[in-house]
């Protein structure tokens, strides 16, 4: 059933131009309707005062990005948490703020408690953004909405990281609709966005070749930094999650502002730092950022779209997506980040489907 792949994470990762297709079918058909979200949905979410997310690993990292979605489009306060951590804390709540969990499987043990807990603190609404249906999480919730991302067997999570994201940015813009905050032209535009995207991740998917080359650099560092900003710091939060999982090199993400508030201690000749840096508000920023590790011998391995405007030159080694995307562009861009991951455990040898230590399905403590 691999078909010409080697390993499920490589079919998995080419899967995704269909399994968001197939994610984002409905919403195309219906536009950014309550009823994509079940029945009760239109009423429930009409309700909604603010937004409380639950996750775990990189379910976390896709609830991380909807944030500035949700905060952005619907002027709904939106709060992300680790579900371990709120699930032991004395957290404040309110009963119109509505819970979203966030699972590939249905079945993590934190995120199931931490939903538990937030009905136990009075929250009377709650979403589950689910991949497997009829599992715990969403047989739990009032409300669902199914990721179309088809069973997902490497232990590195892949198509359903991005088919998690439209689903979010589903409900970013369904939950701005019902707050009058989307006119009939914005929503025409965000589904044509939507439509245009399964192509968008096609050719990102195409730069395999560059990326391989790249990561048979990084095969042989112990350590990597990535960097991003905005709607693209939770991409490279995944990135280095995904390469900390399956090459078992040390990764750490940073918000690239961040950088000298302690990490650019940690720059040298020897620190590959990977940037997110497609052409977004805050590029400007990140290319100054992009300067400070230069200045330290840093090497640069840049993800960038046409209309970033960066050429190689002298420790700046540059990808390029053919087009800029807009608001989708993290999910674009969770695609390099992943082969990139994927090509330096090939180069290393490692087990990619089954990284040493994980389970797929996290249902203990
Ligand atoms: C990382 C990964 C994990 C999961 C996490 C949550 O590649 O797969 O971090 O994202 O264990 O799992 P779900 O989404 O099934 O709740």
């Amino acid at each position: 059933e691999l078909g010409p792949y080697d390993h499920y994470m490589q079919k998995e990762i080419h899967e995704q131009p269909k399994a968001l297709a197939d994610t984002i079918e409905a919403v195309l058909e219906l536009g950014f309707d309550a009823a994509l979200f079940g029945e009760s949905a239109a009423q429930r979410l009409a309700e909604v005062e603010g937004v409380q997310i639950l996750a775990c690993g990189t379910s976390y990292y896709a609830g991380l990005t909807a944030k500035y979605w949700i905060e952005a489009m619907t002027g709904l306060p939106c709060n992300v948490e680790i579900a371990s951590e709120y699930r032991y804390r004395d957290a404040w709540a309110h009963p119109k703020h509505l819970i979203v969990t966030i699972s590939q499987s249905g079945e993590t043990l934190d995120t199931m408690e931490a939903l538990k807990y937030a009905r136990s603190l009075g929250h009377e609404h709650a979403l589950s953004i689910c991949n497997v249906r009829e599992s715990a999480i969403p047989r739990a919730s009032d409300l669902v909405f199914y990721t179309r991302a088809g069973a997902e067997i490497g232990v590195a999570s892949t198509k359903a990281f991005t088919t998690q994201l439209v689903a979010l940015f589903t409900l970013a813009a369904t939950l701005a609709k019902l707050r009058g905050r989307l006119s009939l032209e914005r929503e025409a535009a965000l589904l044509e966005e939507l439509r245009a995207l399964p192509g968008s991740v096609q050719h990102a998917l195409n730069l395999e070749p560059q990326i391989h080359a790249w990561a048979q650099a990084f095969a042989a560092k112990h350590n990597a930094l990535f960097l991003g900003r905005g709607l693209h710091y939770p991409i490279a939060l995944e990135g280095a999650l995904k390469l900390k999982e399956i090459t078992y090199i040390h990764a750490e993400a940073y918000p690239a502002g961040e950088l000298k508030h302690g990490p650019l201690a940690l720059v040298d000749e020897a620190m590959p730092v990977v940037v997110i840096a497609p052409n977004d508000a805050l590029l400007e920023k990140v290319k100054s950022n992009m300067q400070e590790v230069r200045a330290r011998g840093g090497e640069l391995f840049v993800f960038a779209d046409a209309d970033s405007h960066f050429t190689d030159s002298e420790g700046v080694h540059v990808i390029r997506t053919p087009r800029h995307v807009g608001i989708l562009s993290p999910i674009v861009h969770a695609i390099p980040v992943q082969l990139l991951a994927y090509h330096a455990a090939l180069a290393r040898g490692t087990d990619v489907d089954k990284p040493r230590n994980l389970a797929k399905s996290v249902t203990v403590e």
